[in-house]
């Protein structure tokens, strides 16, 4: 009788159940942490404070599966795409010959609302229908497996009310999940009183999947950084808060404890 063979990516539940297939991310310590990856298709708020680590490890994400022969797309709203490539080339995950094959498409916000003719800062709810088609023209067009926006808060920012929003996230959601293109929404943290919140806005995090959150951690003046996911429709995971170790050669990510006792921590 052949041996049953375990595929990469899809998740083993010995209690039975089917498991969702999953996306994996590749970055060190991550795929451990979502039992096998993200679910594929799933629709996920990366969220962080500044500095966090947000846009390094989305990049990496897409690098990853676009040196495994898919097509991904970075759709860039906070700094123009030249900076970004800039900034980009002093990793050593980062391989240029990527983009020449179209495995890794970068796209400047601002060379789409040119398309759209959307002049103001202020989206209409039409001008958001515009946005969503072109979003999705870009996916199907590039049959793009990973896509990342960096970020859904600045372009929230530009939406006329909460119910436009949370139509927006859905109905987006809801297309790249259809098209099994798995999703990582850049998101700003903002603390209310005591309330961490992932979003600005507060209505991005119902609507998405998963939530992944990067923060600091105050060890003794050093701030390290931290990842924890809060949510991830589709798959058990941990909910531990890990470090993030930041390199040149990309992110890793380690359990708290191997960093000893936490003291004075904050979140950022
Ligand atoms: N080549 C590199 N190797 C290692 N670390 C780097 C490198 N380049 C930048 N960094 C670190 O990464 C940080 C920026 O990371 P990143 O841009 O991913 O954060 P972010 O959360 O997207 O920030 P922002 O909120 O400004 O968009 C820098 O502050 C620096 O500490
Ligand atoms: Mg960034």
């Amino acid at each position: 009788m052949a041996k049953s063979k375990k595929s990469p990516g899809l998740e083993i539940d010995p209690r039975g159940g089917t498991p969702r297939e999953k996306c994996e991310t590749k970055i060190t310590g991550l795929d451990t942490i979502l039992n096998g990856g993200l679910p594929l298709g799933n629709t996920v708020l990366l969220a962080g404070t500044v500095g966090s680590g947000k846009t390094t490890m989305a990049m990496e994400f897409l690098i990853n599966g676009a040196k495994r022969g898919e097509t991904t797309c970075f759709i860039s709203v906070t700094e123009p795409a030249s900076k970004l490539l800039e900034n980009l080339r002093t990793y050593g995950f980062f391989d240029d010959e990527i983009i020449k094959e179209g495995k890794l498409n970068i796209f400047d916000y601002q060379i789409i609302r040119d398309r759209l003719g959307v002049e103001t800062n202020e989206y209409t709810a039409r001008d958001m229908e515009a946005l969503l088609s072109a979003f999705e023209d870009i996916v199907d067009e590039l049959g793009a497996t990973r896509l990342v926006i960096d970020s859904i808060t600045a372009i929230c920012y530009q939406m006329p009310s909460p119910g436009v929003i949370r139509n927006f996230v859905f109905r987006l959601g809801q297309f790249l999940s259809s098209f099994g293109c798995t999703t990582l929404l850049i998101s700003e943290t903002v603390v209310e009183g005591m309330i961490q919140k992932y979003s600005v806005f507060g209505v991005e995090e119902a609507v998405a999947d998963g939530i992944i959150l990067l923060g600091n951690i105050n060890r003794k003046g050093d701030l390290l950084r931290s990842l924890q996911v809060v949510k991830m429709r589709g798959t058990k995971h941990s909910r531990s808060r890990h470090v993030v170790e930041l390199t040149p050669m990309g992110l890793s990510i380690v359990p708290l404890l191997k960093w000893g006792s936490e003291d004075n921590q904050r979140f950022g």
